[in-house]
């Protein structure tokens, strides 16, 4: 890798750490996240992803950015399924953003819907993320709170079968990107925006949900 790809990798790995290592996500993959918690972070994706799947069907016909507005990766029906399982019915009003989701929402909604390079940034951080580690998450979800695919379609993406050939096929769009230079670095930044924005929700869902402490033996 060499391209414009290695270098938005490069320009994030330690945000990446950081959320691998020491964020809610970190906790999640620990299983020491209470119930209540994870349904709190569904609830979190589905405001991130309504706005990310707007701003998706607003650039599919943008030369630059409609490439990446693939239908296949629209998350929102599945989060939908998933809070519905989780809280029952009624689970709409359990949809409430925390202020940092709210502030994301209103960058994505505010920039993502013109301008290919912000939608990009935004697009990358959270696909090209559910397609790696996020497949690690899913799983972990699924056994630390007993679900099957009901609780956690989210994680599942039924119309991409091959992850890994997906996101081969994605570097290639990125490194193939016709922005000029200084569009370029706009997106870099954008991305590390995203990643800082990502990483205050799960600052402040660590916050509302402690760790679970295991029940004495
Ligand atoms: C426990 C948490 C996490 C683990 C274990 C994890 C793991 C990974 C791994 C192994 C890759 C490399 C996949 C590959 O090269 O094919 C990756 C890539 C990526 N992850 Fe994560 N990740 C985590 C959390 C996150 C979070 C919270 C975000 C964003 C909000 C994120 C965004 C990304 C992105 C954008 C990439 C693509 C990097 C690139 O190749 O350009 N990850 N992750």
């Amino acid at each position: 890798m060499t391209g414009f790809a290695a270098r938005l990798r490069k320009a994030t790995m330690s945000e990446h750490r950081d959320a691998e290592t020491r964020s809610f996500i970190a906790r999640l993959m620990g299983g020491t996240v209470p119930a209540a918690g994870f349904a709190a972070l569904t609830a979190q994706y589905l405001i991130i992803y309504r706005e990310l799947e707007a701003a998706a069907l607003a650039m599919r016909d943008n030369p630059v950015a409609g490439e990446f507005a693939d239908p296949a990766l629209s998350r929102v029906a599945a989060l939908e399924s998933d809070l519905a399982h989780l809280h029952g019915p009624g689970w709409e009003a359990h949809a409430v953003p925390v202020e940092a989701t709210r502030r994301y929402a209103e960058r994505l909604r505010e920039h993502c819907h013109t301008s290919p390079a912000h939608f990009v940034a935004h697009h990358y951080v959270r696909y090209l993320g559910d397609l790696s580690g996020g497949q690690l998450v899913g799983r972990r979800v699924a056994a630390t709170y007993h679900l099957g695919t009901r609780g956690t379609a989210f994680y599942h993406f039924e119309q991409i079968a091959d992850p890994k050939a997906y996101k081969t096929v994605y570097r290639a769009r990125l490194d193939a990107l016709d922005l000029p230079a200084a569009e370029l670095d706009t997106l870099v930044a954008e991305t590390q925006l995203a990643f800082t924005l990502n990483a205050a929700v799960f600052q402040e869902l660590g916050t509302a949900y402690p760790e679970e402490l295991a029940p004495a033996a």
